[in-house]
């Protein structure tokens, strides 16, 4: 019997991320993501997801200045960037350009462990570095070179702003990235375990994971979201938007989920953030309509908002464009991308499920000049 969507369906055993959906329990290695939210940091999160535990302040310590010492990328790929057409989005710069990594990096063909390590640092790292260049590099300007000093965060927001960043802003990057890093079997962590289950390299399976991310019903939903705040405009309007769009079967923004069943825990933190970042800068409205937002969307569908609801207001407040939310998200992702991929690695066997045929049999087969009707 199939199951749409392979809606609970367990298609493999990790001992990265567990979610309890009737909970709102998320945990990364069995560390509650609320402490991690609280505590963490982008380096530390991403150690922990790929070797499993948290590390020593020397582990950490020598984790983070391998990861910054990776940042550059190399010069033909900015060129690459350049001559992109300038209806390229920024995730249509961004699968492009980390494919186009592969062609540079000295261990692309060598598939040991520390190879596969070694090239997650470099992807993790240079996904972020992708990103802010290809900002620049479209607003006419030369992209910011990454400097090996500071958090990734803190980097991230320094080549995609071209200035320093608020302090706020980098505790808010780096909340965001811990947030986003990983959750279990996500339909991207799911392409990627998918291709790297072909035992395709790292580039490859990122590459799918990246084109899986880029759907509103994944990470796209981000920028919905903005979109649809602004629409509405207004916190009194709230109520007749979403009225109007139940009523049409349209479906709203940044809620629901397929695992949850109560409130994203990851957006109970970006709530927090969203509020903290409009008092910041003196400008609460997206907050409010956010806030009204999920009542009315509570009272008419008895639906809670996802990590991407406030994950919006808070990219928006923080000046980061629109089409470089989902983006974001892929600068997280790839750490529990790679995490992924290397558990796969470590104990493969291809995926290849099957499909219930439900199409015609026994059709006989019509040579040309007696075929009358054409396929619609
Ligand atoms: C996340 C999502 C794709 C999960 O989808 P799913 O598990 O396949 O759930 P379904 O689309 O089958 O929805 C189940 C029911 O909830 C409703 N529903 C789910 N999400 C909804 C939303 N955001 N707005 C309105 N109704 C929604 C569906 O219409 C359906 O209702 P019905 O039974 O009355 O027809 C879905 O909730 C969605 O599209 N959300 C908006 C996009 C989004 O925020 N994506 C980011 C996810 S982190």
């Amino acid at each position: 019997m199939t199951k749409a969507g392979l809606e609970d369906v367990v298609a493999a055993n990790s001992a990265i991320c567990d979610i309890i959906g009737p909970e709102g329990k998320l945990t990364y290695r069995g560390i509650d993501i609320h402490d991690l939210a609280r505590q963490s940091s982008f380096e530390e999160t991403t150690y922990l997801l790929w070797f499993g535990v948290l590390p020593t302040r020397e582990a950490l310590q020598q984790f983070s200045a391998e990861l910054a010492s990776h940042r550059a990328l190399p010069t033909q790929i900015l060129t690459l960037m350049k001559d992109f057409p300038r209806s390229a989005t920024p995730m249509d710069a961004l699968r492009t350009a980390l494919s186009a990594l592969a062609f540079y990096d000295p261990q692309a063909r060598d598939s040991s462990r520390d190879a596969n390590i070694a090239k997650a640092m470099r992807v993790t790292a240079q996904t972020a570095t992708i990103v802010a260049a290809y900002e620049q590099i479209r607003r006419g300007r030369e992209p910011v070179k990454p400097d090996t000093a500071g958090s990734h965060a803190e980097n991230f927001l320094r080549m995609l702003f071209g200035a320093e960043p608020d302090p706020l802003y980098v505790r808010a990057m780096d909340l965001a990235l811990i947030l986003h890093a990983d959750h279990e079997l996500n339909a991207s962590t799911f392409a990627a375990r998918v291709t790297a289950a072909t035992l395709a390299d790292i580039y490859s399976a990122v590459v799918s994971a990246i084109g899986a991310l880029a759907g509103p019903l994944h990470g796209g939903a981000n920028e919905q979201v903005i979109k649809m705040l602004q629409k509405i405009g207004e916190p009194d309007r709230v109520e007749a938007y979403v009225t109007e769009r139940l009523q049409a079967h349209q479906k709203i923004s940044g809620f629901g989920h397929r695992v949850y069943r109560t409130e994203d825990p990851r957006a109970t933190h970006l709530r927090q953030m969203s509020r903290e970042l409009g008092e910041h800068v003196g400008n609460l409205r997206w907050f409010e309509i956010s806030r009204k937002l999920e009542e009315v969307v509570m009272q008419q569908k008895h639906l809670y908002a996802n990590v991407d609801f406030y994950s919006a207001s808070c990219y928006f407040t923080m000046g980061i464009p629109i089409d470089m939310f989902t983006p974001v998200f892929a600068t997280s992702r790839v750490s529990g991308w790679t995490a992924h991929i290397l558990e796969q690695y470590g104990d493969n066997r291809l995926i290849r499920p099957r499909a219930e045929y439900v199409g015609a049999k026994n059709v006989p087969y019509l040579p040309v000049d007696r075929r009358v009707k054409a396929a619609s």
